[in-house]
């Protein structure tokens, strides 16, 4: 089977510090990847990797058997690429439908939403990204709100609207950082119900966060970071019993609880 995405020796450095290190991995389509390890083991800087936002010092990052590495960030999002951020990234002074337009047009080259004017062709295209934003705001809960100003929503459905203007891009793979950040429990079930829903419909998700509960129960393999390297990969049961992982992620504390 060919991957989706397969990422081969990136490295990353700034300055003297190595962010990322000779990381290898792949995800199938369809997979639900989580990426776990703590503050500063490079999670980030990896899906900024890929998803174009920075390039590599090194390596290789192929999409659908092609070479994608160092592309830009709207030329990955027309391929299929496209990722949320760790803070909310809403323009909160526009309507919810507005942000939801924005990701209807991020893969499109840059200045093309300022060329809308009344051609047919634009006509066309305003009328199709419009049916695949309601059909999100419907799907995901928020048409009641659509012609609500973003930043009045609460912080969980600013989220929600974080991932609808990602989806609107119509991607293959999304890759969502840290979507549960900052949100209560009931919120972070609802987030991780949203991911599997986003999964039923085809789309390849990499998830990051730091909480192997929340984790376990999302995703179907796990890569785990340490220092910027991949220190073990699997089904979360397979790295949850992996003794390099509870000695360093997870720490000796756990270790002890897990009898090890
Ligand atoms: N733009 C940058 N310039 C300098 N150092 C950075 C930059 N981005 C990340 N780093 C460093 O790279 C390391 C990995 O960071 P990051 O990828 O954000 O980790 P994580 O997301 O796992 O918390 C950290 O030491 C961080 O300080
Ligand atoms: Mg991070």
């Amino acid at each position: 089977m060919t991957a989706l995405l397969s990422v081969t020796s990136l490295h990353r450095q700034f300055g003297g510090l190595t962010a990322v290190r000779d990381l290898s991995f792949d995800v199938a389509e369809g997979e639900i990847l989580g990426v776990i390890g703590p503050n500063g083991a490079g999670k980030t800087t990896a899906i900024n990797l890929v998803s174009g936002v920075i390039p590599p010092t090194s390596g290789r990052v192929e999409f659908r058997g092609e070479d994608v590495t160092g592309l830009p960030p709207h030329r990955l999002v027309g391929r299929g690429i496209v990722r949320t951020f760790q803070s909310t990234t809403v323009y909160g002074d526009r309507t919810v439908r507005e942000n939801g337009m924005r990701g209807a047009y991020l893969g499109l080259y840059p200045g093309f939403f300022a060329t809308l004017f009344d051609t047919a062709h634009a006509r066309r295209m305003r009328a199709e990204a419009t049916a695949v934003v309601d059909e999100l705001l419907d799907w995901l809960g928020l048409t009641e709100v659509a012609e609500d100003k973003a930043g009045s929503l609460p912080y969980g459905h600013q989220k929600t609207l974080g991932m609808i203007i990602a989806l609107a891009s119509r991607p293959r793979l999304i890759m969502l950082d840290e979507p549960v950040a900052g949100l209560g429990g009931g919120d972070a079930d609802h987030v991780r119900d949203t991911i599997k829903r986003v999964r039923g419909r085809g789309i390849t998700v990499i998830v990051i966060d730091h909480n192997m509960r929340f984790m376990s129960g999302l995703c179907d393999r796990v890569l785990v970071m340490h220092q910027g390297a991949r220190l073990a990969v699997g089904t979360p049961q397979q790295v949850l019993a992996d003794p390099a992982v509870i000695e360093a992620y997870l720490g000796k504390r756990h270790a002890a609880l897990a009898g090890h």
